[in-house]
């Protein structure tokens, strides 16, 4: 029976809870707020580096946009990384061009509203959040967008016993998430913009554009107040964002997240991430678990590249996404059955079936990818006994 682990069951952007290690405050446990959102599962971007983004704030003396909570540069310096002058450790949120960041935060900034664009798991929503925790100091004001996301989700809806008690008014009024960061300037978020129905969408068109929105039934409007602005994600395998309407589009800059461009860079984002997300497990560190982390992020890069990394043989690819958050999952899973079930240290077999299940997604055409793979890479490849012998076991 071939063992493999379903990695959509574990996803990375909905576990993980992160509370930084910043020198301001070396105790992890320091760095939530007191109370019951210790206890949360994953803390918001605000709650769980709230002392990073006080220090920013109390040593950011560049100039504000109207109600944003620091300068753009020290948005950037959160979402980037770096140390202030007092001192101060500021985490890497995230890692890629600074460039691309400096626009996403330049465009909150501007009258027009940030399109994060993106193949999965290329952290749209991930910066998305962040951006609006250190702009808004708020990233909760989220809409989800999916097939059947009503107009409701993004104006208002009503309290009906309110209505039917006392007709229409303002106190029987369920305001969006949207409608609120309008009124209050803060940043609002759509999760999935494509994933929308095309007429819901356009509800968005006269909010970014006119700047209100308009209560018909109340004959009323909420115009927007300055700070607001609105960050949407959209991935581009799932649906692609020609179903945008141009309308709509042209209210948006768009900025494309792109794919980690080294093996090392994606290495190294997912070292992070695991560390953190090992913390909030409390899962124990893996001494050596680099090796296993190079390893997962090699076999990824070479099946989504369909080229091993020397460049010397052609492969074909799995119908999987093999995103750096998959990879995420699958040295998380690694480290919960080496902390669990092994001596604590990350093997190959810890890997080898979080592996399979991520690239074997399609039981016929994928399994045929996957054991060329496993004969002609991994079993001549120096170094890789181990791991040859591992995958073995679990597809066989
Ligand atoms: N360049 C990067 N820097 C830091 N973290 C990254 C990077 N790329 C991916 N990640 C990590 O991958 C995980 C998944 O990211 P996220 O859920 O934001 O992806 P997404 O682009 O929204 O994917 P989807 O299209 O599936 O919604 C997050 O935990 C994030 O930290
Ligand atoms: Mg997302």
């Amino acid at each position: 029976m071939p063992v493999s682990v379903d990695q959509t069951s574990v996803d990375p952007s909905r576990n993980e809870s992160a509370p930084a290690n910043t020198s301001a405050s070396a105790d992890t446990a320091a760095q939530a707020p007191a109370g019951k959102k210790d206890e949360a599962l994953r803390p918001h971007a605000e709650d769980a580096f709230a002392a990073e983004l006080a220090a920013l704030a109390a040593q950011d003396d560049r100039p504000r946009p109207a109600r944003w909570r620091m300068s753009p540069w020290a948005v950037a310096t959160y979402l980037l990384g770096g140390t202030l002058p007092d001192g101060t450790v500021i985490t890497p949120k995230y890692v890629g061009p600074r460039r691309i960041v400096e626009v996403a935060v330049t465009t909150l900034a501007t009258d027009r509203a940030l399109l994060l664009l993106g193949v999965p798991g290329t952290a749209k929503t991930w910066v998305s959040e962040h951006l609006a925790a250190a702009v808004s100091g708020d990233s909760t004001l989220l809409v989800q967008g999916t097939a059947g996301t009503p107009e409701e989700a993004i104006r208002y809806g009503w309290n009906y016993a309110q209505l039917l008690a006392h007709g229409p008014s303002r106190d029987a009024l369920v305001p969006s998430p949207v409608m609120r960061a309008m009124s209050e300037g803060m940043t609002a978020r759509v999760e999935e913009l494509t994933r929308i129905p095309a007429d819901v969408q356009d509800t968005l068109i006269t909010i970014l554009s006119e700047k209100t929105l308009p209560i018909p039934e109340l004959g009323q409007e909420v115009q927007a107040v300055r700070g607001f602005n609105l960050i949407a994600t959209a991935n581009d395998r799932d649906r692609g964002v020609n179903d945008l309407s141009s309308a709509l589009r042209r209210r948006f800059n768009t900025v494309v997240l792109p794919l980690p461009e080294s093996a090392d860079a994606e290495v190294d984002i997912v070292s992070r991430r695991v560390d953190q997300m090992g913390r909030s497990l409390d899962l124990p560190t893996a001494p050596d678990g680099i090796d296993e982390i190079r390893r997962v992020v090699t076999v990824f890069r070479e099946l989504r590249d369909g080229v091993t990394a020397d460049g010397r043989t052609k492969l074909k690819s799995p119908s999987g996404t093999l995103s750096t958050a998959e990879a995420i999952s699958v040295v998380t899973n690694g480290l919960a059955l080496a902390a669990h079930f092994g001596d604590g240290v990350l093997r190959p077999s810890d890997v080898a079936a979080g592996i399979l299940g991520a690239v074997v997604r399609d039981p016929a055409a994928d399994r045929v990818i996957w054991q060329e793979y496993l004969e002609a890479v991994v079993r001549e490849r120096d170094g890789w006994k181990d791991f040859y012998r591992a995958c073995r076991e679990v597809s066989a």
